[in-house]
């Protein structure tokens, strides 16, 4: 396994996780990563024998094991993860395929280099299931549950330098905290969660802070009043957005002709960023619409195969409540037209 850095940048924006906290509830301790939408990836990923695709979000496995077997008897894969527990969790999940796979703890913000060296550039899939797994919320040491006693930590990857949570609860103005939480939370009480943080401080631990942000805005409904500000700070924390934004570009670059993207998002935030970027390669001409003539030069790179993003049906929200908020996006290289046949995920968008 190599270890080829991390690039980590900038922010994203909240979750409308309904259910979150049923979905911290059901996983969460000890729970196991069910993979979302698994058939409309590999459908949409057009796996086929003897392929070479990457999964930059290997996790648990759940998704890659999956391609390795519809991809048999000789295709291969390439799994990346920030997080080095994942690459473990996946080496002993994927071990029946040992020959055909290839982990790498990395952050995808590097895909281009990791598939260079480890000659998967070209490939023919690439899929990043974005977010947190189940196998990470279920563990209360890496901090990322307000359902169980941990240290705010946050990290996907506890060997970066970067900040924990904790020294952004702890370390940022009220002025910074509530801008953070607003950003990559959406949340409309950002100020008053800030102002009570601040004047509680220092937190050490996530039932602390969930606890603060619970009597400063209090409790309606289903979800729980700290779900924002946890994600928002998981989002800083990691640097989410600029990762993504950063490996898009480098998927397509890597991708054969013919070659699929799939991408699953879990918030508004990610899915604008994917659906924009994928909008805008699959444009030949991205002038202002006021342009007269064309000055850009831009080329269409992609062609979507989803028009709208596919999302789970009910009965895998009902036994996987992380589902609920999926939605996949799937494009296709351009040039390799007449290859793939028809055989594209249709989106069911709502
Ligand atoms: C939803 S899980 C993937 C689960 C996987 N598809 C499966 O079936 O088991 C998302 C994974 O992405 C990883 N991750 C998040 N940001 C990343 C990044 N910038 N680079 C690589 N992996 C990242 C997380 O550590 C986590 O393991």
């Amino acid at each position: 396994m190599g270890s080829l850095g991390h690039l980590t940048g900038t922010a994203v924006q909240p979750d409308r996780r309904a259910g979150e906290l049923d979905t911290q509830r059901k996983e969460g301790v000890g729970g196991t990563h069910i993979p979302v939408l698994f058939h409309a990836v590999l459908d949409g990923l057009f796996v086929r024998p003897g392929g070479r695709y990457i999964d930059a979000t290997v996790g648990g496995g759940g998704h890659a094991a999956g391609i390795l077997a519809a991809s048999s008897p000789a295709g291969h894969l390439l799994g990346l993860d920030r997080d080095p527990a994942a690459v473990e969790a996946a080496r002993a999940h994927l071990s029946s395929y040992a020959g055909r796979v290839v982990l790498v703890h990395s952050s995808f913000a590097c895909l281009a280099e990791v598939a260079r060296v480890c000659h998967f550039f070209p490939a023919d899939g690439i899929l990043f299931d974005l977010g947190l797994s189940s196998l990470q919320l279920a563990d209360p040491s890496r901090g990322f549950a307000f359902m169980a006693a941990g240290p705010l930590d946050m990290r996907f990857d506890p060997t970066q330098d970067g900040p924990t949570a904790a020294a952004l609860v702890n370390g940022l103005s009220p002025e910074e905290l509530a801008a953070l939480l607003y950003r990559y939370g959406e949340e409309r009480q950002a100020r008053r969660i800030a102002g009570a943080i601040v004047a509680a401080r220092p937190l050490h631990t996530t039932l602390e802070l969930a606890a603060v942000v619970e009597r400063a805005v209090g409790r309606r409904g289903r979800i729980h009043p700290a779900t924002r500000t946890f994600q928002a700070l998981r989002i800083a924390v990691n640097e989410e957005l600029a990762a993504l934004e950063a490996a898009l570009p480098q998927a397509v670059e890597i991708l054969a002709p013919g070659g699929r993207l799939a991408v699953i998002g879990f918030h508004s935030l990610e899915d604008r960023l994917v659906k924009r970027f994928l909008a805008r390669e699959s444009r030949d001409c991205i002038c202002p619409p006021e342009a007269p003539v064309c000055t850009c030069g831009h080329r269409a790179m992609l062609r979507l195969v989803t028009r709208k993003p596919v999302r789970p049906a009910a009965d895998e929200v009902a036994a996987n409540p992380r589902s609920r908020s999926a939605r996949l996006r799937v494009a296709e290289k351009r040039g390799g037209e007449g290859g793939k046949g028809g055989k594209g995920t249709k989106g069911k968008g709502r």
